[in-house]
């Protein structure tokens, strides 16, 4: 007769948990719950010093930090989308997608960027392979109160999309978001960041083959020293000659974060939306070099 028979955390959020081989997840799931694990103290520093810098900057990571209501993990400390940036890449998303009623996150980490779609769609579905993170999520979607419109999937990416949401996303108006993990802080060690070499769990390529099956509009978070030849290649040998994506480098708080990629249609073309002219289109028309401010798109 231990505490899990007298707390009973609301678990119906969570997909993926069930059925005798996840005992083990539910029971971690409820034990977090129960430890009220990884709460964020605003004003006390982590732990691991190598992370007081993200602990600084805490606010661009959850604005609503200082509430006390927002948690990670060591790992989601540096690896959480800034909050100004998954505002951006969501209200962006939208824009160029009005018609679209669910984004896909594949590796929703903390919920950064799963708060902020939900914001703005129907319903966004967050996938994570790790419960804990899983948990932060379902946490920070509390503080930011938009758990309504969140489901969680607990699973391995490619097992998740190609079993439960198969069926769930559509091809031409929906998204899939992708941020996956860049392999660590070093990432900037190197010049050039190799796409198919570093990025985790799978490769670039191996990545965009089962994303573009599923829907054709996709979005990809890389580093911002990613190797764009590698990019362009592997965009014409997926989607054919000729096909293009769009890079746009942004910025936050005074420093580049990475490049958010655009693959669809309706991210570079606006004369379906706005057959009149563009003048009214999302206003991000060069590619590459941009310097985007933030502030436009609020
Ligand atoms: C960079 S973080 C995502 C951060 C997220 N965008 C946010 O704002 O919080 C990458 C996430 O991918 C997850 N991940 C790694 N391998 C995975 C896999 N095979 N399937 C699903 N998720 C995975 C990690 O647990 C981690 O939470």
């Amino acid at each position: 007769m231990s505490w899990l028979i007298k707390f009973y955390p609301d678990l119906s959020c969570f997909e993926g948990i069930d059925g005798i081989n996840n005992t083990k997840i539910r029971h971690r799931l409820k034990k977090l719950f129960y430890n009220d694990s990884y709460r964020v103290y605003p004003y006390e520093k982590p732990q691991e010093r190598s992370l007081y810098k993200y602990w600084k900057n805490r606010r661009t990571i959850f604005k609503l930090i200082d509430e006390g209501d927002i948690f990670l993990t060591d790992e989601l400390w540096f690896s959480v989308t800034p909050e100004n940036l998954a505002q951006f890449t969501a209200s962006y998303i939208r824009h160029c997608l009005p018609h679209a009623k669910y984004v896909v996150d594949v590796f929703c980490g903390g919920g950064g960027n799963v708060i902020q779609f939900a914001r703005l769609f129907d319903k966004v579905y967050g996938v994570d392979s790790n419960i804990d993170h899983l948990y932060c999520t379902y946490k920070n979607a509390q503080c930011y109160e938009v758990t309504d419109k969140v489901n969680l999937i607990y699973g391995d990416w490619e097992a998740v999309l190609n079993k439960t949401l198969k069926n769930k996303i559509n091809q031409k108006q929906d998204c899939i978001f992708a941020s996956p993990p860049w392999g660590g802080v070093n990432y900037l060690k190197q010049d050039t960041y190799d796409l198919e070499k570093h990025l985790e769990p799978v490769s670039l390529s191996k990545l965009l083959v089962l994303l573009f099956k599923l829907c054709d509009n996709v979005v990809l978070f890389l580093p911002r020293n990613s190797n764009l030849d590698q990019l362009s290649a592997i965009t014409e040998e997926l989607l054919g000659p000729g096909e293009k994506c769009k890079v746009v480098y942004v910025k936050d708080n005074g420093y580049m974060k990475g490049i958010l990629v655009f693959w669809g249609r309706p991210f570079y073309d606006f004369s379906d939306q706005y057959p009149e002219g563009n003048d009214n289109a999302p206003k991000l028309e060069q590619e590459r070099d941009i310097n985007i401010r933030m502030e436009d798109l609020y």
